[in-house]
């Protein structure tokens, strides 16, 4: 039935077609036809007129004129010509065969011939009326001839031509209508099942494909091409509404009611430092204050950290502030000062020779001292005293950073019960075996069961927190909340995923070409031009799987010589926690390492390994990761690493590779990337490999979706969601409290 309607959709515009171009055709070819015939007979009239011209003028000398009548009356006897008249020169009829109309005089006759259609109607028919020149042997123009030529003939010809045009019109028309039939029965059928295929996902053009294979490759490449347009248009549109500054301004004046934020963390945003010719600002390699500072620029308040830097002291004002970023001044840093004996025990001994391999379950061994974790306490207070005195309210909002402030969190409840605790674990948790190693690991617990809210990265975490509680803590947990009640309090334990802040378009406009960065690189490392370089940017700690990536370089220029000479890794790794002796015997091993690599590969022109053991500041970085042609991220377990993220964002040309460890946080939401297991040597090796041969369409498809989702998933949207849930708790707090109040007996 659908065919059949199907068919007649196709049909009966054509016949309609067919007919109206008949009923236009015709007509135009009878008169196409009379205008040739018109020009054939005047010059076969010509032609006649120069045969007799001789004897006319002979004859014209004959007084009675008999001469003439005979040599026209010999003339007419052509079956096409009717009739002949000879004018004079003053225009009257001198002499005329017998069948020229007794009404056609001279003046009729030039009149008539000067028309575009010279034609009239004598008994019998139509004839074509001709005037002709008659000349002397002289060229003397002496009389005219009028030729009435027979018309019959042409429409006799004219009515044959008319019924060939109307066979060849309907022999072409079934002609075109049997094709038709045929293809719309053809093409249904197709069409059908290539919507059912693409319904079930199969595509449209697949059964054209099964049929005709030497098809294939087009099909493919068109399904791409769609396939393309498609995302290319979802990119177009973008998020609904993207995490910004201003965002989260509002959301601050709406939701927290314009309460100021206070921020603790141990690392400072901004270190002074002392040099020989002045003081400089430097900004720590950082993912913490690479994520917290745009938050805080946009939001103001206060941020407390240590003062690390020899010319920090320098720098504040008599209550140890300082406002931030020098010249912007959009926040205030408030610093603590430590001795060196408790930055050793709280700083480098609990936090980062116990609790950091403790969580990050890197192979290194967690070691833990009763001294150390004395000053873990008391630095704890110290901080927890100072968020007391910067409070402004009684309930602010404080958002307390990572592993060095485990026991913040309760030790403010303690002082500000009112204020909205937001602790935020930038490293993983462990299961809550590996957790027990801990001798404190109950204090520890009930530190940051003071939060109101307690976030990690990933879910993952999240579950292995909430699992340690149940393990060592008498707690009360809903699981379908995701909330833990421990004595008065309840905890909301959440995961958000950190990011960095998008580059603005003012800032990428700054940006250097693409090309100019990879030129001023290799012309800075010593490359050639056309160079090619994978680049890792780490602090420098176990952790970040640096031996691991190196073995992977080597393993490469074992595996496909052919990059030897051609390719170098660039390792840039800024100096960390150097004074802890795990962390200098690792410094040491990767230097021999490199020492090694570039012995055995390189020569006196080619290194195959650069390691900048050295702060770099971010343009610089910028640079780097805009010249690499890929960016190895291969970290043994981190929580979630930002440099992945930095890389993407750096890259608005699409081009360039991501490999990432699936032991970082962000391999949760960067999926494009080559995901590794950076244990394995040979896989790292081989997505190196990979990285340096892949396609430029398939970088750039893989690098775009990377750029949309570190666009959308920015570091506002993390502190949005935060704040966001802060502010529902605060709600549900301050109804609970008028609930109460309103309750009798309640005072
Ligand atoms: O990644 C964990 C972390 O503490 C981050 O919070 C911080 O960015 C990084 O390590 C730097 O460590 P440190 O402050 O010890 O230099």
């Amino acid at each position: 039935m659908n065919t059949l309607r199907m068919q007649l959709r196709f049909l009966v515009p054509l016949v309609i077609t067919l007919v109206v171009a008949s009923y236009l055709a015709l007509p135009l070819m009878d008169r196409l036809t009379l205008r040739w015939f018109s020009r054939d007979v005047n010059l076969r009239g010509e032609l006649l007129t120069n045969t007799m011209a001789d004897s006319i003028s002979e004859a014209l000398k004959d007084p009675l004129g008999l001469r003439l009548q005979v040599l026209f009356n010999r003339a007419v006897q052509d079956e096409r010509l009717v009739a002949i008249g000879l004018c004079t020169l003053n225009g009257e009829l001198l002499r005329h065969t017998p069948a020229f109309p007794r009404d056609l005089g001279c003046a009729q006759a030039t009149e008539t011939a000067g028309r575009k259609d010279p034609q009239m109607h004598i008994e019998g028919g139509s004839v074509h009326v001709g005037m002709h020149p008659v000349k002397a042997d002289n060229g003397e123009h002496i009389a005219d001839l009028v030729l009435l030529h027979d018309l019959s003939f042409v429409e006799r010809r004219s009515q044959d031509t008319q019924k060939y045009l109307i066979v060849l019109i309907s022999g072409l028309g079934v002609i075109i209508a049997l094709i038709t039939v045929v293809v719309a029965q053809l093409s249904w059928r197709g069409w059908v099942s290539g919507a059912r295929a693409l319904l079930r996902g199969e595509g449209l053009i697949s059964p054209l494909i099964s049929t005709s294979p030497e098809l294939a490759p087009l099909a493919a490449d068109l399904r791409s091409r769609l396939r393309d347009l498609e995302d290319e248009y979802r990119r177009s549109l973008g998020p609904e509404t993207i995490w910004n500054p201003e965002r989260l301004r509002a959301l601050l004046r709406t939701q927290l009611r314009g309460d100021e934020l206070i921020v603790v963390s141990n690392r400072e945003p901004y270190i002074h430092e002392d040099t020989g010719h002045g003081t400089i600002v430097k900004r720590p390699a950082s993912g913490l204050v690479t994520a917290v500072e745009p938050v805080m620029r946009a939001c103001s308040g206060t941020w407390i950290a240590h003062g690390s830097g020899s010319g920090d002291r320098g720098s504040v004002d008599k209550h140890d502030r300082v406002l931030v970023p020098p010249g912007k001044d959009d926040y205030t840093l408030r610093r603590i000062w430590l001795t060196e004996e408790e930055e050793k025990g709280y700083y480098f001994g609990f936090a980062n020779e116990g609790l950091w391999p403790l969580c990050h379950v890197a192979h290194v061994r967690p070691v833990f001292r009763e001294n150390d974790w004395q000053e873990y306490r008391k630095i704890n207070q110290r901080f927890a005293d100072a968020v007391v005195a910067e409070a402004r309210s009684e309930d602010p909002v404080v958002l307390v950073q990572d592993y060095h402030f485990a026991l913040l969190p309760a030790l403010i409840r303690k002082k500000l019960p009112r204020a909205t605790i937001i602790t935020f674990w930038h490293i993983p948790w462990p299961n809550p075996e590996s957790f027990g190693i801990c001798p404190w690991r109950q204090e520890i617990l009930e530190g940051m069961l003071g939060s109101t809210i307690l976030g990690f990265h990933t879910r993952f975490h999240c579950k292995n927190f909430i699992e340690t509680v149940d393990r060592y803590l008498e707690a009360r947990i809903e699981h379908e909340h995701s909330t833990i009640s421990f004595h008065e309090d309840t905890t909301f334990v959440e995961n958000y995923p950190i990011s960095i802040a998008w580059p603005s378009d003012t800032t990428m406009a700054t940006w250097a070409p693409v090309a100019q960065c990879k030129e001023r690189v290799l012309q800075r490392l010593g490359m050639p031009p056309g160079h090619r370089i994978a680049i890792g940017v780490d602090r420098f700690d176990y952790t970040k799987g640096i031996l691991e990536r190196l073995h992977a370089v080597e393993r490469l220029l074992e595996k496909h010589p052919e990059w030897i000479g051609k390719f170098s890794f660039v390792q840039v790794a800024a100096p960390s926690r150097s004074s802890l002796e795990e962390y200098r015997a690792f410094q040491d091993r990767i230097q021999n390492t490199t020492r090694r690599i570039n012995e055995r590969f390189g020569n006196d022109s080619y290194q195959p390994v650069h390691l900048l053991a050295e702060h770099h500041e971010s343009d610089a970085l910028n640079e780097l990761y805009r010249a690499a042609d890929a960016c190895m991220v291969t970290s043994l377990h981190d929580g979630m690493n930002l440099v992945c993220k930095e890389f993407v964002a750096a890259r608005d040309d699409e081009r360039g590779v991501l490999i990432l460890s699936r032991f970082a946080g962000a391999a949760r939401e960067m999926s494009e990337a080559l995901i590794v297991n950076p244990y394995h040597v040979e896989e790292t090796a081989d997505a190196l490999h990979r990285s340096l041969t892949m396609p430029e369409a398939e970088q750039r498809e893989r690098m775009a979706s990377l750029r949309m989702t570190v666009h959308e998933f920015n570091v506002y949207r993390w502190a949005g969601r935060m704040l966001t849930d802060a502010g529902r708790w605060r709600l549900r707090e301050r109804i609970e409290a008028r609930v109460q109040r309103h309750q009798p007996g309640v005072g």
